[in-house]
């Protein structure tokens, strides 16, 4: 099965950019927030039949070209162990390694994502005119830092840093530990028929480049080459990483996913072809009531395309909570049909 989406993957010529936003599947769209009247968000994402309808919801109400696995990041944590909850501040830890003062010895447990591979099943036995789905898992640094830290309430994770330098042997036993746990989990999604796999590495920005590119770096790899070796297409989404992006061309990711911070052609210089880049428009501007600034910046992004076609439009980073629907299927709809538009092509 191919879709605009799997072809840019493949680097195949399409007609106008693929485009799908991190944390489509969330609180932007009314019917999620009907279904929140109802179920928690633990509940929304455990139960399989649940996760499926929701996981799809962007494509039908927003008309993106991908949808990703509606569950989250911290899913890790749970299966080593750690108790976690999702109030609607944000998620909450109960015994974070800052207050414990220490960092314990964990045991993966894998039965307990059986619920995600079932949720990944529904969405495939619903799927009858193919869409493809995207799986992920967290950065080992970003879900480190949630595991010390216990929330993300200033999004510094100070005292998860000043933990990771004070007990840097621990740590490093730690990003192993939740790397091997991402593999299985990477390769068990995969098994289960994901189109790509997204790694959301969006603190990877708050330690020095250097130190990232020694420490967490050598675990992306790994984790990138263990999705490949199924046959999956990698995006490697390294928040904050600036100009360090030029030390991560040999990740052997297919894309990697730019923030707002780095402009396109900025990045290409950091990352040759034939890494596809994808990315970047500011999520603050669906936040707004002015079109022009959206359209301006939107277009900006497709004049990048019409040069360099190893691009997926995206978020620089998640859909904020300010966001709205409109603004937010207004700029899919702009994707969508501006460059026919442009070339000439008739619309569908
Ligand atoms: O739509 C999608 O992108 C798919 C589902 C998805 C969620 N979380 C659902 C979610 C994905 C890919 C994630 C990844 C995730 N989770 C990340 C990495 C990407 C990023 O945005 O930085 C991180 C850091 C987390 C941890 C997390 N989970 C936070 C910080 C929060 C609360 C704040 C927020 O942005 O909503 C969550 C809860 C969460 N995960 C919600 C959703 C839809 C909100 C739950 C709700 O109130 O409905």
């Amino acid at each position: 099965m191919s879709n605009i989406f799997t072809d840019t993957l493949q680097g195949k010529s399409t007609e106008r950019p693929p485009v799908w936003f991190m944390r489509q599947a969330g609180r932007v769209l009314p019917r999620y927030m009907k279904m929140r009247e109802m179920h928690s968000f633990q509940q929304l994402m455990s139960d399989p039949e649940l996760a499926a309808e929701v996981t799809l919801m962007p494509v039908d109400d927003l008309g993106v070209d991908a949808a990703i696995l509606f569950s989250d990041i911290l899913v890790i944590p749970q299966a080593l162990g750690l108790k976690v909850a999702f109030p609607d501040s944000g998620p909450v830890f109960e015994n974070p390694f800052c207050k414990l003062g220490t960092i314990p010895g964990l045991h993966f447990d894998p039965t307990r994502l059986q619920y995600i591979y079932d949720a990944i099943d529904c969405i495939n036995a619903r799927e009858k005119n193919y869409t493809p789905l995207i799986g992920f898992c967290g950065g080992p640094l970003t879900t480190y830092l949630f595991m010390a830290q216990g929330t993300s309430s200033n999004h510094q994770f100070n005292d998860a840093i000043s933990l990771y330098y004070n007990k840097h042997e621990d740590v490093k036993r730690i990003l192993a530990q939740v790397t091997d746990a991402c593999i299985e989990y990477a390769i068990k999604q995969c098994e289960h028929g994901i189109a790509a796999f997204q790694i959301f590495e969006t603190y990877g920005g708050l330690l020095p480049s250097q130190v990232y590119l020694q420490d967490v770096y050598p675990h992306m790899k790994r984790i990138i080459t263990a999705v490949k070796s199924q046959g999956v297409p990698v995006i490697y989404f390294p928040k904050g990483l600036g100009a360090g992006l030029s030390h991560i061309a040999d990740s052997g990711a297919d894309f990697v996913s730019i923030d707002w911070q780095v402009s396109l052609p900025d990045a290409r210089g950091l990352l040759p072809q034939p890494i596809g880049l994808q990315g970047n428009l500011d999520p603050r501007l669906l936040a707004i009531d002015n079109r022009e600034t959206l359209d301006a910046a939107i277009d900006n992004i497709i004049s990048f395309w019409e040069k360099d076609r190893r691009l997926i439009v995206n978020l620089g980073h998640g859909i904020t909570p300010q966001c709205t629907f409109e603004n937010t299927k207004y700029a899919v709809d702009r994707i969508k049909n501006i460059p026919r538009k442009k070339s000439g092509l008739a619309k569908d």
